[in-house]
C-alpha cells in the first residue's frame, strides 16, 4: 500500500513537472516538447490506472457535499480536456506523430493545454483544500496557482506569436553596405516569404510607399529582407518563389495548419516556373516551416535540375536550426552539391547584413 502512495506521489509530480515544462516550448524546442508529451500522457494513464478504484465514485453526484461535486466536475473536465488535448497533440505533431493526417490549429493546442494545466492545478488543489486543516490558506495557494496558469496561458499565444507581429525599420539602413566580389559566373538568389504568398488584408500590406517601412517577416517577408542584402552586396539574379493558386491565409496560426497538411500530404503547390539554367550557384533562402522547407521551395526544388550546381542554403526560424530542412533539400535536389550557409533566428533578420557580406568574403578569397 505504501509503495503504491509513494508511486502515485512520484507519477503525479512527474505529471506537474512535464505539463509546466511543456508550456516552456520556445525553450525546449519541437522535438523534446514531442517526447515530453508523450512522458505526460503515460504519466497521466499511469494515474487513471493507480485510481480506477476511485474512478466510477467521480461519477456519482448523489449525496455528495458542494466541495465534492466541485471536485468531481473538475476531475470529469480534466478527463475530457486530456484527451481531446492528446488528439490535438498527433494533430500538431511534427516528429512522432507526423503521418497523422489531421492537423489541430496550434493556437487551439496551447488552449488546450492552459486548459488542462488550469484543472490539473484546479483537481489537485481542491484535494489539498479537502485534506488540510488550514483550509483558507491552501485555499489562497490554489487561488494564486489557478489565475497564474489561466494567465500564463492566455498570455503564451500572443508571446508564441510575437514575431509575427508588425515591426517597423528602416529598409535601406539594413540592407546597404559594403559590395564583394563573387568569384564564379554571377549566382541566382531565390528566396520564399510569405509576401506575395500570403492572402494579406489590404490594411496589413506592409510596403509603405517611398519612405520603405519595413515591417516584420510577416508581413513584409523578411526573407525577402536577406535577398536584398545579398543583392546589395553581389552581382546576383534575384528570384521570389510564387505560388500560382491559394495564397495562404493571413494568419499565422492558420498558415500553419495550411503549412502542416501540406506537409503531411506531400503537397506541392504549383508556382510559377524559375529557370535556373546558366547559374553554377544557387543561394536559397527559405523560412523553416514544420522543421523543413515550406512546400512551395519544395515544388521549386523538384521543378529543376540541380545536377553539379551549388546550393548555398540560408534557413530563417523562430527556434529550430536547420531542422530536417538539409538533409530533405539534398534529397529533393539531387546531385547538387548542398553548402550550409547560415541559420538565421527571425528576430536577428534584419541585422544580418554585415554576416552576409562576411560570409561572401569569405567564400571567395
Ligand atoms: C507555417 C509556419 C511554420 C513554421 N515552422 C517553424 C518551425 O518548424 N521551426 C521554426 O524554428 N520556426 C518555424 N516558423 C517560423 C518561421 O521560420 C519564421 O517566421 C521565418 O523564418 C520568418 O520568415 P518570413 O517572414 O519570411 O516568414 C514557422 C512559421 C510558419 C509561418
Amino acid at each position: 500500500m505504501k509503495g503504491r502512495k509513494a508511486v502515485s506521489t512520484v507519477v503525479d509530480i512527474f505529471m506537474y513537472l512535464l505539463l509546466f515544462i511543456q508550456m516552456l516550448y520556445v525553450f525546449t524546442g519541437n522535438n523534446i516538447h514531442e517526447f515530453l508529451g508523450i512522458g505526460f500522457f503515460v504519466c497521466l494513464i499511469m494515474h487513471l490506472i493507480i485510481k480506477k478504484k476511485m474512478l466510477p465514485s467521480v461519477f456519482k453526484f448523489k449525496g455528495k457535499s458542494k466541495a465534492r461535486i466541485i471536485a468531481n466536475i473538475v476531475t470529469i473536465l480534466l478527463i475530457v480536456v486530456s484527451i481531446i488535448l492528446m488528439i490535438s497533440s498527433m494533430g500538431v505533431s511534427r516528429t512522432i506523430f507526423s503521418n497523422f493526417h489531421y492537423v489541430c490549429d496550434a493556437d487551439l493546442h496551447v488552449y488546450l493545454a492552459t486548459t488542462v494545466l488550469t484543472l490539473s492545478v484546479l483537481h489537485g488543489g481542491i484535494k489539498w483544500i479537502m485534506m488540510s486543516k488550514e483550509k483558507k490558506k491552501v485555499a489562497v495557494f490554489v487561488a494564486v496557482g489557478f489565475i497564474g496558469s489561466i494567465t500564463a496561458g492566455l498570455a503564451l499565444v500572443p508571446y508564441l506569436n510575437r514575431h509575427f507581429n508588425e515591426v517597423q525599420i528602416n529598409f535601406a539602413e539594413k540592407i546597404h553596405g559594403d559590395a564583394v566580389k563573387w568569384k564564379g559566373s554571377k549566382p541566382l538568389v531565390v528566396y520564399f516569404t510569405r509576401l506575395g504568398n500570403t492572402d494579406f488584408e489590404d490594411n496589413v500590406d506592409a510596403v509603405s510607399g517611398a519612405s520603405l517601412l519595413l515591417a516584420d517577416g510577416v508581413l513584409m517577408g523578411s526573407n525577402q529582407l536577406i535577398a536584398n542584402m545579398i543583392d546589395d552586396a553581389i552581382d546576383c539574379d534575384v528570384k521570389a518563389i510564387t505560388i500560382t493558386g491559394d495564397k495562404y491565409p493571413s494568419s499565422y496560426s492558420s498558415t500553419v495548419s495550411v503549412a502542416g497538411k501540406e506537409l503531411k500530404k506531400k503537397t506541392h503547390p504549383a508556382i510559377e516556373p524559375i529557370d535556373i539554367k546558366g547559374y553554377d550557384s544557387i543561394i536559397l533562402i527559405y523560412p523553416l516551416w514544420w522543421g523543413t522547407v515550406p512546400m512551395p521551395v519544395a515544388s521549386f526544388l523538384e521543378s529543376c535540375d540541380f545536377s553539379e550546381k551549388d546550393i548555398y542554403l540560408i534557413a530563417t526560424q523562430g527556434s529550430s536550426g536547420y531542422g530536417d530542412s538539409v538533409d530533405d533539400i539534398k534529397e529533393m535536389a539531387e546531385g547538387a552539391n548542398i553548402h550550409k550557409v547560415m541559420s538565421i533566428y527571425c528576430e536577428d533578420i534584419p541585422d544580418v547584413r554585415e554576416r552576409v557580406g562576411k560570409w561572401v568574403k569569405e567564400l571567395n578569397n
